[in-house]
């Protein structure tokens, strides 16, 4: 029986930089969920479609997937594949929208920030491709929660989620499947198992922190089981509603144990962590940090020593924060680079249109032309493959790399937290300077220019203005100020910073020590501490 319920619009349900994301009571009061919903339906329709349909098992995870499918019956959808227990990560999920060619999937995370009753949910539409939707498509959601009047609800028992098969809800199919079967097969067609295997039955050592968040099963089957590593590679591998209350962002800050393994005197050979729904990783080799920009780089001039990638790669393309140590790689393989705005979204257009085979952000995401989603175990994956192939330690790779290319010194400095009104002020002083900074001297640096990024989109001329105020300088440095988009509390001001050193001498700096002039221009210019009363970051990567 299907009835349909009265609502009114709820306030806020704007989708950020990747979904909407809220405080869990928010998303838990009543109608939240249901209307976000309802207007995803709205917007793309359900009547006889397929959806794919999974979450990082935070805390309501279960209870939204079932409210999810009474509404997905009840639009008149035809089916929908479902991890067991309503787990996916989200590169799982994105597979399995182009495994299945479905009409798109609902993801339920809120990425890498906290889980649990007081802390954060999230929901996301992905597309057929794959793909977060596009921002026209997710405007329009938000448009549509703004005139909301009714929701469509079967009434009905939950499914059994637990048990793998076929299902039925209403007139609606619901499939549950194992959530990590398909990605491990995916992974296998991409890398050289054989060779990873061989390492590690030669002795090659890792940790693997999945930081009690979703890709513990799938790290301790693909790891583990299929390549062999020692049980008690993975830790913190079993995924709880409330990540065992840790804060599952793999970063120097909060992968803390991790880091301290790697530069201890029992350090493994390899160690990386991922975030709360599988899409970022944190790569340490033993004794030294792989800044995610170099991963990427690494990655990128490496990438045809896996299967998947022999044929060498069409372009790379970063996100507009993320350094340009990616660029100096493209040139020299003499393929295409692209920069877009923050945001995995940006990358589908060009993965679509055979322009970018490998992508990744500053922010611990990359990922390739395999799904539409940054993929944390992937990354790892192409790593492992890399070592396997080279023999070399991480370190190795690194001095090597940078001794070809130069090294693009980087770090994102976070201040969380800060008064809306404040940050945005902060913001419109910034824009008022841009015209008054080329020529000015500064920490004993010149800048060339000062801009607010805007991009328009290579394949399809969407255009996309205030996606961050840059300052370049004549030495090559670079300053990037944004606000995030992902946060629930008050405003995160994010500022990256970058210096580029050639070689041969001095490439073996501490990044901070390195940019610490770029680091006391980037207060001065934007005037922090004055506008947020902050002198120090509070997460620095
Ligand atoms: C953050 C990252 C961005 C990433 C997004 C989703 O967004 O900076 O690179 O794509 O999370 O994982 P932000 O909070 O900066 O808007
Ligand atoms: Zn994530």
């Amino acid at each position: 029986m299907i009835t349909t319920v009265a609502t009114t619009p709820i306030a806020g349900q704007k989708p950020g930089t990747s979904g909407l994301r809220k405080k869990t009571p928010v998303f838990m009061s009543r109608h939240y969920l249901e209307n976000f919903v309802q207007a995803i339906f709205d917007v793309v329709g359900a009547k006889g479609k397929a959806f794919v349909l999974g979450g990082d098992g935070r805390y309501f995870n279960d209870r939204a997937a079932q409210v999810i499918l009474r509404m997905a019956a009840a639009n008149g959808a035809a089916r929908v594949i479902v991890g067991q227990g309503a787990i996916l990560s989200t590169p799982a999920a994105s597979h399995l929208i182009r495994l299945n060619q479905t009409d798109g999937g609902i993801i339920m995370s809120a990425s890498h920030n906290p889980g649990g009753p007081d802390e954060d949910f999230g929901v996301k539409f992905n597309m057929p491709n794959g793909g977060p939707a596009p921002e026209a498509v997710t405007e329009a959601m938000f448009q549509r929660t703004t005139e909301i009047t009714e929701y469509r609800m079967l009434e009905a028992q939950d499914v059994d989620l637990g048990r793998i098969g076929r299902h039925q809800l209403g007139d609606m199919v619901v499939d549950v499947v194992d959530p990590v079967t398909d990605y491990a097969a995916l992974m296998e067609t991409l890398f050289d198992f054989g060779a990873i295997r061989a390492m590690f039955a030669g002795g090659f050592r890792m940790r693997m922190d999945s930081m009690c968040a979703v890709t513990g099963p799938y790290a301790v089957e693909v790891l583990e089981n299929r390549l062999g590593a020692p049980k008690g590679t993975c830790v913190n591998a079993t995924p709880l509603p409330d990540f065992g209350g840790m804060h599952p962002d793999p970063n120097p800050t909060w992968a803390k144990a991790l880091m301290d393994e790697m530069f201890s005197d029992a350090a493994p050979d390899f160690g990386a962590a991922s975030d709360g729904d599988g899409d970022r990783n944190m790569v340490v080799g033993r004794g030294i940090y792989v800044s995610p920009s170099d991963s990427l780089a690494v990655l990128a001039a490496n990438a045809h020593l896996a299967p998947g990638y022999a044929k060498g790669l069409r372009g790379v393309a970063r996100s507009m924060p993320t350094s340009a140590a990616a660029d100096r790689v493209a040139d020299a393989l003499g393929i295409g680079k692209y920069e877009t705005p923050t945001g995995w979204k940006f990358f589908g257009n060009l993965l679509d249109a055979g322009q970018a085979t490998i992508c990744g952000e500053e922010s611990f995401g990359t990922g390739s032309d395999h799904v539409r989603e940054k993929d944390g175990l992937w990354a790892v994956l192409l790593w492992l493959n890399i070592l396997a192939v080279r023999k070399q330690s991480v370190a190795e790779i690194l001095r090597e790399h940078w001794a070809k290319f130069g090294r693009n010194y980087y770090s994102r400095h976070d201040f969380e937290a800060i008064e809306t009104a404040r940050a945005d002020a902060m913001f419109a002083a910034l824009r008022g300077s841009l015209s008054d900074l080329p020529g000015r001297q500064v920490e004993g640096m010149v800048v060339q220019s000062a801009d607010d990024f805007a991009y328009t989109d290579p394949v399809d001329g969407s255009v996309s203005q205030k996606q961050g105020v840059r300052v370049l300088f004549q030495d090559g440095s670079r300053i990037v100020y944004r606000l995030s988009g992902t946060g629930t509390e008050g405003a995160t001001l994010r500022v990256y910073l970058e210096r580029y050193a050639a070689g041969p001498s001095g490439l073996d700096l501490d990044a901070q020590a390195a940019l610490a002039p770029v680091i006391r221009a980037a207060h001065a210019l934007a005037g922090i501490a004055d506008h947020t009363g902050r002198t120090a970051p509070d997460v620095v990567t």
